[in-house]
């Protein structure tokens, strides 16, 4: 398949170029500097002479916080440009794969929470969340050879070299260098997710004709002061960890307090879930550079 990877220069785009090419597919990257999603004229310019038989979006506008500030500038990367590219694809005749957020859910606190699926209704509160809620929407709406796929919290090997807003996991070595003790926040429950597992999740799903809504994690589920001991005990730092909730963390934007997904509709396409976090967490410890 000719496959077009907007976002290839993201944490996910750079684990999903190798993947897809190892499954035989002829791969155009393209970067930010190469197709700007929010202009219709220039995608259609960029898209058309490639001709692709799929468009992968994977860019984004992914600072939650700032995004509280500016919310123009989200909606335009997170819904005009997934609309853009519904668009073009449903004109074209080509499908599209576009990635969403957990952060479409919100609450669903406590013994009743449950892990959400494709068919719960999404309460995004945040402008981040209500940007990419708007996003897959559209892409829905517009275009109906389209695979929308929610994922959380991603970790990619790209972080290391600067891609993107840098992620989690290395956020805690960081930190974890310089400190002995971390406030990390225990209140908030979901799924982070191994851009490499995720790659080999969508590669699979590309290879079938079941369009629609997805979501897609590692399996099970930790609050991210959980998610940093395991960091700190896997990677051997002696770092005391004290658990805070998010009002004491203060961000600027909401984040849901529990966005587990379930993803037993992926797997049931896929042939199988994707690994569990700790596993897949292992192995993205391993596979950093020293
Ligand atoms: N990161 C997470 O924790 C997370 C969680 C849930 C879902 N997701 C979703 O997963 C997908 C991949 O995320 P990621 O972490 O790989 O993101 P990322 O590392 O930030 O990569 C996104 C890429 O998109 C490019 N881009 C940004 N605006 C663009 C535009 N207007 N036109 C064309 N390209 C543009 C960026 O280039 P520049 O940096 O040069 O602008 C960047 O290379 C996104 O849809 C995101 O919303 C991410």
């Amino acid at each position: 398949m000719r496959i077009a990877l907007i976002g290839s220069a993201g944490q996910l785009g750079s684990d999903l170029l190798p993947r897809l090419q190892a499954a035989g597919h002829d791969v155009a990257p393209l970067r930010h500097t190469d197709i700007e999603v929010t202009n219709a004229a220039n995608i259609s310019a960029v898209l058309q002479p490639l001709r692709p038989d799929l468009v992968l979006n994977s860019a984004a506008y992914n600072l939650v916080d700032k995004a509280e500030d500016e919310p123009a500038a989200a909606m335009s990367v997170n819904a005009i440009g997934p609309q853009n590219l519904a668009r073009l694809c449903t004109a074209q005749n080509w499908r599209l794969m576009h990635i969403s957020t957990d952060y479409v859910f919100e609450g669903g606190t406590g013994a009743a929470a449950r892990p959400w699926t494709e068919l719960d209704p999404a309460s995004p509160t945040g402008k981040y969340a209500l940007s990419k809620w708007t996003g897959e929407q559209l892409v829905q709406q517009e275009c109906s050879r389209s695979f929308v796929v929610r994922t959380c919290g991603l970790y990619g090997i790209a972080a290391l070299r600067g891609a993107g807003k840098g992620n989690f996991v290395e956020t805690m070595l960081r930190l974890g260098r310089d400190r002995r003790q971390l406030r990390v926040v225990d209140d908030q429950r979901c799924t982070p997710t191994s851009t490499a597992d995720l790659s080999e999740a969508l590669v699979k799903l590309i290879a079938t004709d079941a369009f629609g809504l997805y979501h897609a994690t590692n399996s099970g589920s930790m609050t991210w002061c959980e998610f940093s001991r395991e960091i700190f005990r896997r990677a051997k730092m002696d770092v005391e960890v004290i658990p805070i909730t998010t009002a004491e963390f203060g961000a600027k934007a909401m984040r849901p307090a529990y966005s587990v997904l379930d993803c037993n509709k992926l797997a049931s396409v896929i042939g199988g879930p994707l690994a569990d976090w700790h596993d897949a967490l292992a192995r993205y410890l391993a596979s950093r550079p020293e």
